[in-house]
């Protein structure tokens, strides 16, 4: 594939010679290409999570703030143009990873991704300079592919990598919760170096049930034990991390949109928060939430260390009130 050293390209960087699908990057050797010149979109197929169940409500937040996020993150760029925070975003091309992404640039926060497959940036991100995004390509599942060099500067690390929980084509090349959801998460959190101020996963509800009806059926598989394995590696790291478990993902995964579009996501009416700890909580959240809880939780202290479950109700929501999400967390500690 040709290259093509543009002046604003998004920066493309691979550790891993021997994997890279471009065949052109040595071992420490980064190189600037254009993401014009890289290949289309694939369409990865939509994961369906089926946690069935009554809704466990521990507590909702209701507030009047409309929660469209275009609007208001517009006056969190204003606000803040230009954050000293660095953040790795790993899984940033899937519905929770790119609403993440998006919103990061939108605050102005320079993010960095490792994607195995930094075409669907592209499409995704658009051209953007590449002081505010830069993208590795890695696999999680390799170690070799997660050379130091990926992580200079970086402050914050937010996981949100996944495969489906039952056999599809997004297993191919062994892709399976184990390799993904156990060996992935433990080979990142293995090379993070110890500056970093905080990582934050996204796991499932039900990670600590998972061989009792009805989690034992969604994982029939393994997904629910492989995350917990996951969230243990990263409990006994001596890295300052925060857990959030997911109840079923709605809205999205918005894998075919652009920029702009994923900046006009909204979260229907699913707007008002619900976070419970003990693993306690069934139900669903909207991708947007989790993502924004996610963002959040970078900056909000007393969640370091902690493990939260997420879902999302009917409602007017938080949005991206940092005072109404520390409100949120802290209400979850008490209950
Ligand atoms: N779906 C649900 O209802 C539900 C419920 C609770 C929790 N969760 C969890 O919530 C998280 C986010 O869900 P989501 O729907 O946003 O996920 P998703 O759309 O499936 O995205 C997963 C991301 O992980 C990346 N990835 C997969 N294997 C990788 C590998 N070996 N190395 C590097 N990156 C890899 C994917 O990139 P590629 O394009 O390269 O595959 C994609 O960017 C996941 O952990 C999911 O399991 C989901």
């Amino acid at each position: 594939m040709a290259l093509n050293l543009c002046p604003h390209p998004l920066q493309v960087l691979s550790v891993s010679s021997e994997r890279s699908q471009m065949g052109i990057l040595r071992k420490n050797s980064p190189l600037l290409i254009s993401l014009q010149n890289l290949g289309g979109q694939s369409s990865p197929l939509l994961q369906s999570y089926s946690h069935g169940g009554s809704a466990f409500v521990s507590r909702a937040v209701k507030e009047k703030q409309t929660q469209t996020y275009g609007s208001a993150e517009t006056e969190i760029s204003e606000t803040n143009p230009s954050s000293s925070k660095l953040v790795l975003v790993v899984g940033g091309t899937g519905g929770v990873g790119q609403l993440i992404v998006a919103s990061l640039l939108k605050r102005n926060i320079k993010a960095r991704l490792l994607l195995r497959d930094p075409a669907k940036a592209k499409s995704l991100f658009g051209l953007q300079d590449e002081n505010s995004l830069k993208i590795w390509k890695g696999d999680t599942r390799n170690p070799d592919d997660l050379d130091s060099a990926i992580f200079e500067g970086v402050t914050h690390v937010i996981c949100c990598t996944g495969t489906t929980a039952f056999p599809s084509r997004r297993w191919n090349g062994e892709n399976t919760p184990e390799r993904v959801d156990w060996e992935g998460v433990r080979n990142l959190v293995s090379a993070l170096p110890e500056t970093i101020k905080r990582i934050v996963l996204v796991s499932s509800v039900g990670v600590t049930k998972f061989d009792e009806l009805p989690w034992s059926i969604m994982n029939l598989f393994g997904v629910l034990k492989y995350k917990k394995m996951g969230e243990d590696f990263i409990r006994n790291s001596s890295l300052p991390f925060t857990i959030i478990r997911a109840g079923r993902l709605t809205d999205g995964p918005y894998t075919s949109y652009d920029l702009n579009t994923l900046l006009q996501a909204t979260a229907g009416k699913r707007r008002a928060v619900v976070i419970g700890k003990g693993d306690k909580l069934v139900g669903e959240v909207s991708r947007l939430v989790v993502a924004e809880a996610c963002i959040q939780a970078l900056d909000i202290e007393f969640t370091e260390g902690k493990i939260y479950e997420i879902n999302s109700i009917e409602g007017e929501g938080p949005g991206n009130d940092q005072e109404k999400w520390r409100e949120l967390f802290k209400a979850a500690e008490e209950n």
